[in-house]
Order: structure tokens, then C-alpha cells, then sequence
């Protein structure tokens, strides 16, 4: 038995023979139903719902869990916060968890928030529904970058050492996930699902956030299925299977002052099916201030009927919102495209658009197969300001 083993099971055994056993009960559940939660699908259960986070919070254990056991429960909008006193808190989703449809109901732009955490877990085969089909129409955002948006689903914000695995999440009202200002999160086997025509209902947006692994997951949107905003480092996305949507996306980058660096991210072995885009990184066309976006690699990649599958746009400016035709500032520097195949619906398969002002650098192409969906017309490759390397199969032939 070696010595660390060794004094764990002696502290193990003098605590729990000990008068207070506190310190290492294992877990303890705390089910919403005891705090009076009604799972008919109409009384609001925000209160019961906090009110148990709030003592499996203050609860100074291993493993506080709060259970949503299986049910029908409404609740509006909802803050998880920390620290906690426990090690790592435990949200089990067994039920099918509706959002407040009354939009006056949100102060803030979040239906479940969950801040300040170190060490989470949420779990379970249970739903959050964020009902979104009444709120759609009133998405005021997509022609205006000044606009009041509509709530997102679940919010991780200040979270480190955290866990999101098996959850499902449907119709959000905008995006369903978004990681923001945390560190080590690990999203794995999780469902996000939302019709192909709702507005902004990215799957999961990620944003000044280091070392987030997203894996083994389905998700199919009306916007992008993953997007990575500034600030983001060591992402690794793998074995996910998106579609319909926009697609993976880095960017908008660009778009505000003093902007971190995008770094480190990759996107293996993940399908695309009838989306807009399959990987695209974009930065707006003018930008306050410098920033980059470097050490990106997409490989192992295949592309079902996607329109756009392999971009790089510095020229993003949707509906003419931009102010000047300023080139873009955003520096993109190492960034390989390996091993993607499948079939281009529309001629321009790779289209590598950079910044006048910022030539990209050290971009790869390679092995590339990507054939074009109209019989007898073949895909092409095109490029702008783009300085790289290209070799090995090159289906449409390289621009580089
Ligand atoms: C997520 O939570 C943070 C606060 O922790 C907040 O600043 C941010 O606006 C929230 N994001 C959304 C989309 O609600
Ligand atoms: C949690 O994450 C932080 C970094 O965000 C790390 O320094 C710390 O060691 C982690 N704690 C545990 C208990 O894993
Ligand atoms: C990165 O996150 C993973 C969990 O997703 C964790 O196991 C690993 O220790 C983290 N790495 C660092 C350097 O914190
Ligand atoms: C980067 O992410 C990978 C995969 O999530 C992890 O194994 C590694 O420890 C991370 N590295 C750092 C420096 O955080
Ligand atoms: C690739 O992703 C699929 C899920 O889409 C998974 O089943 C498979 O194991 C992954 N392969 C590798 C080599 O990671
Ligand atoms: C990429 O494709 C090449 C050529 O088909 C192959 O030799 C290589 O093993 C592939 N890379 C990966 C990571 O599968």
C-alpha cells in the first residue's frame, strides 16, 4: 500500500468514526420535489428549483446532488450560483424542464445560469425546453447589431473543472450552450436540437474560455452549431455531428475593442449534413483594434451537402452593418485543412478570403476531395491574400 493510499484511508476512517461525520458523506441528494416543485407543466419552480441548489450549495460534502427527478417542470429564470462548499456539485436532469414562455419573466439574457462553480457535474437523460417557437418571432437581432436579445438556454459562466455529458436541449428561444469566461469543461454525448429556420439558436458558443473539450455530440440548429468567440483557447472539438445549421465557426472575430486571441483550436472527425457552412473562420470587415487567430486545425472532416464547406471570410458584414470598408485587423496565421471530403452544393467549395491589410499566413490545404453536387461541372478553390502551402490529393485543384 503505498503512503497516499494509505493516509486517505486513515483520514477516511478517523473522520467517519468521528462524532461530526461530515466531511467525507459521499453524496446527498437534494430533489426539487422536496422543496415543493409541481411537475405539471404549469407552476413556475424557479423558487423550489433555487431553493435546492441553494442547499446542496451550502452543503459541505463530496457530492451534493440536485435531482430533477422525471416530470414536467416550468421554470423561469434560474441562477445557479458558487462557490459552493462541496467538491463537485451534482445536477441530475431525469425530467423534462420547460422555460417561461413570458418573456417579461427574464431581467437578464439567460433562462439557466450557472456562475462561479469549481468542480460540476450536470447530467441525465432529461430535457431543458426552452419553448422557443413563441419567441422566435420576435428575434429583433438579425438585421441590427443593437437589439435586445432573446433569452439563451443554459449559460456556464465562471465555471472550472466541469462536466456536461447525456443532457438534451431543444427549441432554446436563442442559443442553446454558452460557455463563457471558464476553464476545463468537458461536453460530451449531449443533444441540442432546434428546427432549421429558428433564429440564432447556435448549439454551443464559446467565448474567453481555456482548455473545453466538446465531443460525441449531435447537434442540428438554425444557426451555428458551434461558435468560438474571442478569447478562446485549447478548444478541442471531436466526433460531433452537425446539421442542419451554419456549421463550425471561429468569429464573428473582430467586432470589439481589444479582442483576445483565438489559439489552439481543433475540429476532428465531425460530420456536416445539409448545413450552410462546414468550417469557416470570420472576422469582421473593420476592426477597432489588432487581434489574432492561430494554431487551428480542421481534420478528418466530412462534408454531406454543404453549401460552403471550407471558408475563411475577413470580409463579414452581414446586411452592410459595417461602418467603413476598413480592412480587417484580425491576424490569421497557422491553420490547417486536412483530410476533408464529401460533396459541395454550391461551385466554390474553398473560399479563403483574407484581410487586405493582414495577408493570412502558414495556411495548409491537404487532401482534400470535395466533389460538386451538379453532375458534369466540377468545384474550384479560391483565395485572396492567402500565403501557405498546399500537397496530396487536391479535389477542386488548390488556390494556394
Ligand atoms: C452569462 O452570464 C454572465 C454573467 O456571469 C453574463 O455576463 C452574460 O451576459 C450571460 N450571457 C447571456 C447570453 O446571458
Ligand atoms: C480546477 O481548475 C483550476 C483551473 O481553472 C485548477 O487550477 C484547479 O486545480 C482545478 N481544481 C480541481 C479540484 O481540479
Ligand atoms: C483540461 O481539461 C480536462 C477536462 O476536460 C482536464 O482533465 C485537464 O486536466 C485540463 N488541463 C489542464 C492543463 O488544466
Ligand atoms: C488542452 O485540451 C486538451 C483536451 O481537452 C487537454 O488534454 C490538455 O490538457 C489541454 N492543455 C492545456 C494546456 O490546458
Ligand atoms: C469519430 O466520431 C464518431 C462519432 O461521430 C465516433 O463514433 C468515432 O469513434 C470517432 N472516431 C475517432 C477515430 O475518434
Ligand atoms: C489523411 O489522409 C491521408 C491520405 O489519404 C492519410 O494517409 C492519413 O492517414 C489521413 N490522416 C488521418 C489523421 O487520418
Amino acid at each position: 500500500m503505498n503512503l497516499l493510499y494509505f493516509s486517505f484511508f486513515f483520514s477516511l476512517v478517523v473522520i467517519s468514526g468521528s462524532a461530526a461525520p461530515y466531511r467525507l458523506s459521499i453524496s446527498k441528494i437534494f430533489n426539487v420535489n422536496d422543496y415543493g416543485a409541481v411537475s405539471d407543466g404549469r407552476t413556475d419552480n424557479a423558487k423550489a428549483f433555487q431553493n435546492a441548489w441553494e442547499d446542496a450549495c451550502a452543503w459541505d460534502g463530496l457530492r451534493p446532488k440536485v435531482l430533477i427527478p422525471k416530470g414536467k417542470f416550468l421554470v423561469g429564470p434560474l441562477v445557479f450560483k458558487g462557490p459552493c462548499k462541496g467538491r463537485e456539485m451534482v445536477v441530475q436532469v431525469k425530467g423534462y424542464v420547460l422555460s417561461q414562455a413570458d418573456l417579461n419573466a427574464y431581467k437578464t439574457h439567460d433562462w439557466i445560469s450557472f456562475r462561479y462553480i469549481n468542480g460540476l457535474l450536470v447530467t441525465g437523460k432529461g430535457l431543458f425546453d426552452g419553448q422557443g417557437a413563441h419567441a422566435w418571432p420576435l428575434n429583433n437581432c438579425l438585421h441590427r447589431r443593437r437589439c435586445k436579445p432573446l433569452p439563451w438556454s443554459l449559460n456556464f459562466s465562471f465555471v472550472s473543472n466541469a462536466t456536461i455529458r447525456g443532457i438534451t436541449s431543444i427549441n432554446s428561444k436563442n442559443v442553446h450552450i454558452q460557455i463563457f469566461a471558464s476553464n476545463n469543461i468537458n461536453l460530451h454525448s449531449i443533444k441540442l436540437m432546434a428546427p432549421e429556420n429558428s433564429p440564432n439558436t447556435d448549439g454551443i458558443h464559446v467565448g474567453e474560455s481555456k482548455n473545453i473539450s466538446i465531443s460525441q455530440s449531435i447537434i442540428s440548429t438554425g444557426d451555428d452549431c458551434i461558435s468560438i468567440g474571442p478569447g478562446t483557447a485549447n478548444l478541442s472539438i471531436s466526433g460531433v455531428r452537425c446539421g442542419p445549421g451554419h456549421g463550425i465557426s471561429i468569429g464573428s472575430l473582430g467586432g470589439g475593442k481589444d479582442e483576445g486571441d483565438v489559439v489552439g483550436i481543433s475540429v476532428r472527425n465531425c460530420t456536416f449534413s445539409d448545413t450552410e457552412n462546414g468550417v469557416r473562420i470570420k472576422t469582421w470587415q473593420e476592426s477597432p483594434t489588432f487581434s489574432s487567430a492561430y494554431d487551428l486545425v480542421f481534420e478528418e472532416l466530412v462534408m454531406n451537402n454543404v453549401d460552403n464547406p471550407i471558408v475563411i471570410d475577413q470580409k463579414y458584414c452581414p446586411h452592410n452593418l459595417c461602418g467603413s470598408k476598413a480592412p480587417s485587423l484580425v491576424k490569421i496565421s497557422n491553420v490547417k485543412f486536412r483530410n476533408i471530403t464529401g460533396e459541395t452544393r454550391t461551385k466554390n467549395a474553398i473560399n479563403l478570403v483574407c484581410s487586405d491589410r493582414l495577408p493570412c499566413e502558414d495556411i495548409e490545404l491537404s487532401n482534400i476531395d470535395l466533389k460538386y453536387s451538379v453532375a458534369g461541372d466540377f468545384a474550384v478553390a479560391s483565395c485572396v491574400n492567402v500565403k501557405g502551402r498546399s500537397f496530396g490529393l487536391m479535389i477542386p485543384p488548390s488556390c494556394i
